[in-house]
């Protein structure tokens, strides 16, 4: 087993209502009991706002931590109606917070954009997972470099303080449809964001990169064989409490 930490982090996504804590529950008696074998894993679920203050109540542990999927970059209130802050997400509890999701590109979110959302969030101490990735069409047409050199460069600025970033690589084309990146490839890309990152805000240490889309108890192992891999981001997976252990126990095997 690796000492670098590991992170597992679920996203939710639109599920979840108050009976749902019995699903962290049972991650919750998990990570307990196999502390002592998983220590070096980290689990946070991005749940949808409804539910963060409420979990977070029901839960009080540090074994798990609870995030939002989404803020407006907008710090504090504003009249944007239907929207949530920074500053709201953490008045109930949230640590992390999901940023630049595909799912809400897709609804018009463009790099500036998500340039200021990233900067809100850190304001208010949120943990950023920024995430990235191709289209299928980008993919191949060659374009998965220059893709996520321009997500990085133009979303995320140098003064930043970049213990809060952390990087979740998810290719849209896998995202939900079973496909993931042959591992080659997926390492190469690893290999890329870290030294682009590196590169352009002048970091020594490595950035925390991770992968999403697809991720499932059946693939994972494949993951486990690119050191690059810092954690996953896990969307329908993670809304079982087996399948999500799973993931961890296959993770370790
Ligand atoms: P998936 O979603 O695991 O269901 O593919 C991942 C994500 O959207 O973050």
């Amino acid at each position: 087993m690796t000492n670098e930490l590991k992170y597992f982090i679920g996203n939710w996504k639109m599920f979840g209502d108050y009976g749902s804590i019995e699903i962290i529950k049972k991650i919750h008696n998990f990570n307990t009991k196999f502390t002592k074998n998983y220590k070096n894993s980290k689990i946070i679920l991005c749940v949808p706002s409804t539910l963060i203050s409420f979990f977070n109540k029901k839960l009080k542990s540090k074994l798990i931590s609870i995030g939002g999927q989404n803020c407006h970059h907008e710090q504090k209130y504003g009249p944007f109606t239907g929207s949530i802050s920074s500053s709201m997400l953490k008045k109930v509890g949230a640590k992390y917070v999901i940023i630049g999701h595909s799912e809400n590109r897709k609804e018009g979110e463009t790099n500036l954009l998500l340039k200021k959302k990233i900067s809100s969030a850190i304001k208010e101490n949120l943990v950023v997972i920024f995430c990235i990735g191709e289209s299928y069409l980008q993919k191949k047409n060659g374009k998965t470099f220059s893709v996520l050199r321009k997500q990085l460069k133009s979303s995320i600025n140098k003064k930043f303080n970049h213990n809060k970033i952390i990087i979740a690589y998810e290719p849209i084309w896998s995202i939900g449809t079973g496909k993931i990146p042959k591992i080659e490839d997926l390492r190469k890309t690893f290999k890329f964001i870290i030294k682009e990152y590196k590169k352009n805000f002048s970091l020594k240490n490595h950035p925390v990169v991770l992968y999403g889309g697809s991720v499932n108890d059946r693939n994972i192992s494949v993951f486990s064989s690119i050191p690059e891999i810092s954690g996953f981001l896990i969307g329908g997976a993670s809304q079982s409490s087996k399948k999500f252990i799973d993931i961890i126990k296959n993770y370790y095997k």
